[in-house]
């Protein structure tokens, strides 16, 4: 029999040696080989039986690794995941908001969020972040919009916000965090790509340390635990345990894999006993590297020097946003080059950027490579000094008509985008940059949302709720 998934693994391998992307662990043995842990997958391939106790009623060895990892972060509780983080929010959406009631959420918010509110029945009431109109990237909240939004919607169950966003930039969460608990609603943070945030000084306060209620970590993003390990943190008592107990159940699998529950307990024990070590070097070399990019012309670093503009009050040191919009080159132009000329791969790549994730797994020689090949790549390509916008603004938000569970159950039929204005949208398409949808599923489309499809998207037709 072929095995063409177990191939083009292999395959992935000996072209991409440098993987400037997720899983943190980055494939190196060095990191576990004090556990031998890498060693004995298929001997540790078990799921819920006597013995290894049980995910979702957890009572001998698996409570006390999740007691130690709330000691750890200073969580009340902390629950161990195996779907990725998309499942600790999305269960900690339905146990806070029901049918019909409603959740405050930023408009590029993650698709975990959106499945939630889909089906749940939850009526989102959205908050713009605010856009960097040069590179085109959605960047903070602002506090007070947070605010604006809890004294429009007094009825509305909680916040939910992204710390940091997919860029590593993050909003003034201790402001958040005050308004929020102020209006005395419940805080839900998606710190998917910010589990390290807690082990190094230089990175930003996590939402565990303000307060939130609820703290989502993806920890196979940025820490050295396996592919779809996460941790849901409880920090407060303004949540029905049982019930977000019960959403884990539902949503999550029956047969739970303690390898990825094991990797998730060893990826911590790594950063409690090496992290400072670990990643003071991971901060020495991004910071030498950022010093280097400063030197090679039309290339620029989007970073802390952010910090106090578009309502960013941190930033993930270890997210390395490079804007070539200077040179005669795309982003995703970038992307392929580096993987196929140099066989580095980063995170992401949008018309303007690219994002390359280092982690403490990332060793000296694999920051020299991403510095030679950048230089490279620009000294080859053409100055242009393009500062040309990249994003339409002012960005916008249509009329919800109808929630995401309530547009998913109407029909629908697909029309040319000149009869569309006044139609009820029955998709969601978005952009990227900034990363956010245009319009959503349940939304009108008006003049507005029209011009942007046609400067984003070049749609012909759209599908529209018959009503
Ligand atoms: C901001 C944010 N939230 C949530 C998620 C979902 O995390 P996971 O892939 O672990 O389910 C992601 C994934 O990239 C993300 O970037």
């Amino acid at each position: 029999m072929k095995t063409p998934l177990y191939n083009s693994l292999r395959d992935y391998g000996n072209k991409v040696q440098y993987r400037m992307h997720m899983p943190g662990h980055k494939s190196l043995e060095e990191l576990y080989k004090t556990t031998g842990f890498h060693k004995e997958m298929l001997n540790l391939d078990l799921t819920e039986i006597e013995g290894v106790d049980s995910l979702f009623h957890p009572r001998s060895s698996l409570l006390e690794a999740q007691e130690i990892a709330a000691n750890l972060y200073g969580a009340k509780e902390s629950i161990f995941l195996v779907n990725g983080a998309s499942i600790g929010i999305m269960a900690s959406i339905m146990a806070v908001v029901g049918e019909g009631e409603e959740l405050i959420i930023p408009r590029n918010a993650h698709r975990s969020v959106f499945n939630a509110l889909l089906l749940a029945g939850v009526k989102p009431i959205y908050i713009m972040p605010e856009i960097d109109f040069d590179t085109g990237v959605a960047m903070g909240i602002n506090p007070l919009e947070i605010e604006r939004a809890l004294t429009e919607n007094p009825k509305a169950k909680g916040v939910l916000i992204a710390h940091p966003n997919f860029y590593g930039f993050c909003s003034d969460i201790e402001a958040i965090a005050k308004i929020v608990h102020k209006y005395d609603k419940v805080l839900i943070v998606d710190e998917a790509c910010g589990s390290h945030f807690k082990f190094h000084k230089e990175l930003p306060i996590s939402g565990i340390e303000v307060g939130a209620d609820l703290i989502v970590h993806g920890t196979h993003k940025n820490l050295p635990a396996l592919t779809q390990s996460g941790i849901l943190h409880i920090y407060s008592n303004r949540v029905d345990e049982k019930k977000l107990k019960h959403y884990l159940m539902m949503l999550q699998s029956s047969s739970p894999s303690y390898i990825l529950l094991a990797s998730l307990e060893i990826a911590l024990k790594i950063v409690e006993e090496k992290g400072i070590d670990l990643f003071n070097s991971l901060f020495e070399n991004i910071s030498l590297l950022k010093e280097s990019f400063k030197k090679i012309k039309g290339v620029k670093c989007l970073d802390n020097n952010l910090i106090g503009k578009y309502s960013i009050a941190g930033y993930d040191f270890s997210k390395v946003v490079i804007n070539f919009q200077q040179l005669n080159l795309r982003g995703y132009e970038v992307e392929a080059i580096l993987r196929d000329r140099y066989g580095i791969q980063c995170e992401l790549s949008d018309p303007a950027n690219i994002l390359i994730t280092f982690t403490i797994a990332d060793s000296r020689e694999v920051f020299s490579k991403v510095l030679a090949a950048i230089e490279e790549i620009a000294t080859e390509a053409e100055i242009i000094n393009d500062k040309g916008c990249l994003t339409e603004g002012p960005w916008h938000l249509p009329q919800l008509v109808y929630t995401p569970k309530e547009a998913e159950n109407k029909g629908w039929q697909e029309i040319d985008i000149s009869h569309a204005k006044g139609r009820v949208s029955a998709e969601t398409l978005s952009s990227f940059p900034p990363g956010m949808p245009i319009i959503r599923a349940g939304e009108r489309v008006d003049e507005r949302v029209l011009e942007l499809l046609k400067a984003y998207r070049d749609v012909k037709n759209i599908k529209v709720i018959i009503e």
